[in-house]
């Protein structure tokens, strides 16, 4: 059964974000927020977005009047459940998503399909709150949710497959790429993206610019921003965040100086413009650390079933605008390169060589089996 109407519980960041994708892309949306003026402010910003559309020609009036009307607010849970599909996004807290679960469950229509936005709590340990894992997964979206065209679909261990076919078909409907993954700290992007960012704010420990960084980061991985430009975008307080969630990981993971005290102060970075020229010795240094900090947890996760490599770049390039992803990079540099190039994150950090750097070579072909089917 195709999905046509989707109850969204929160209506903050990404909340509102996934309403406007869901009713751009022709379904309905229900939207509900413990906080009345989040719920407010959340319709306001989403019919400031339409006027802006029909302002600069990208739909008519009528267009937009028809995408607002598909859009609905509601103080009542059960209006909330009935939806085909209902999504939460609801605060970062493992206890406030699990009351709310409690609360949602004994509402839930049989067919209805649940899905969580978590950034980095897990699906599975989720799923225990809901009445029937099997109809559990996790549709994590990127920031802006309405804008950016990524959203991991995260099988749980209990999910069923028809109710992740049925997820991987709506996130198809509203525009999306779908990058398919199972349940891991970081899912796929996180995984790598948050070290690459922390890597960076450790070069920053040790006395390079944050400037000079970014520069290095832009051409290492043909990126439109550096990571601390984009953490100055997204907030270093949430980059700290995450990295915390993956420090469970080990030693690797765990936040750096500079981006505690920054994270912590509520801070952004200093950017010099024009960024200071790193000497080619300081370049090649930051280059390879960037490399290394990216393709150590990229080989992890795919070692670990997470995802298929080859996916892991989809979600570089589409998420993160990427155009030289960290698969293709390694395969292009070969497996001797990689290794010398993490021997040095290996010893520091007391990390076994990952198995998946056998493949370095071929690592971004297709295996025919895929990791999630
Ligand atoms: N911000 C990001 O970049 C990003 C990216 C991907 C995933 N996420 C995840 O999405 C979720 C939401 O994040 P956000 O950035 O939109 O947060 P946010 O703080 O902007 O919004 C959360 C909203 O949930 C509401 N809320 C809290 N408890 C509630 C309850 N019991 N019932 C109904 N509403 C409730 C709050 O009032 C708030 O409006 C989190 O799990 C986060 O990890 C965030």
């Amino acid at each position: 059964m195709n999905i046509r109407t989707v109850g969204i519980l929160g209506a903050g960041t990404m909340g509102a974000g996934i309403a406007q994708n869901v009713i751009e892309h022709g379904l309905s949306a229900v939207v509900m927020d413990a906080d009345p003026a989040q719920l407010q402010r959340a319709v306001a910003t989403i019919e400031r977005m339409l006027a802006r559309g029909v302002e600069k020609g990208r739909i008519d009036a009528a267009g937009a009047a028809a995408i607002r009307a598909r859009l609905a607010t509601t103080a009542e849970l059960a209006r909330i459940a009935a939806n085909d599909l209902v999504i939460e996004a609801v605060f970062e807290d493992f206890a406030v998503k699990r009351v709310l679960y409690q609360r949602l469950a004994p509402l839930l229509a049989a067919g209805t399909l649940v899905a969580t936005n978590t950034s980095a709590l897990s699906v599975d340990e989720l799923a225990e709150f809901v009445p029937d894992p099997a109809r559990f997964l996790g549709l994590h979206y990127f920031s802006p949710a309405a804008v950016n065209r990524l959203v991991e679909v995260v099988r749980g261990a209990r999910t069923a497959p028809a109710a992740y076919d049925r997820a991987l078909a709506f996130v198809g409907a509203t525009g999306k790429q779908a990058l398919a993954c199972r349940d891991g700290l970081g899912f796929a992007v996180n995984r790598f993206f948050c070290p690459y960012t922390n890597e960076a704010t450790r070069l920053h420990d040790e006395g390079h610019d944050p400037a000079a960084i970014d520069q290095v980061a832009r051409a290492s991985f043909a990126a439109p921003l550096g990571p601390f430009a984009v953490m100055n975008l997204t907030k270093p307080r949430i980059a700290l965040h995450a990295q915390r969630s993956l420090a469970r990981l080990g030693a690797f993971y765990a936040p750096s100086r500079s981006l505690e005290r920054v994270g912590e102060a509520g801070g952004s970075w200093t950017l010099a413009d024009p960024p200071p020229a790193p000497d080619p010795a300081a370049r090649a240094l930051i280059a390879d650390r960037l490399r290394a900090a990216t393709f150590l947890p990229v080989l992890q996760l795919v070692g670990e079933g997470i995802a298929e490599a080859a996916d892991v770049d989809l979600g570089a390039r589409v998420a993160l605008r990427w155009d030289d992803p960290p698969v293709a990079q390694m395969d292009r540099l070969g497996r001797d390169a990689v290794a010398g190039m993490l021997r040095p994150l290996l010893k520091r950090y007391e990390i076994e060589s990952p198995a998946a750097l056998i493949r370095v070579g071929t690592l971004g072909l297709r295996s025919g089996a895929a990791a999630n089917s």
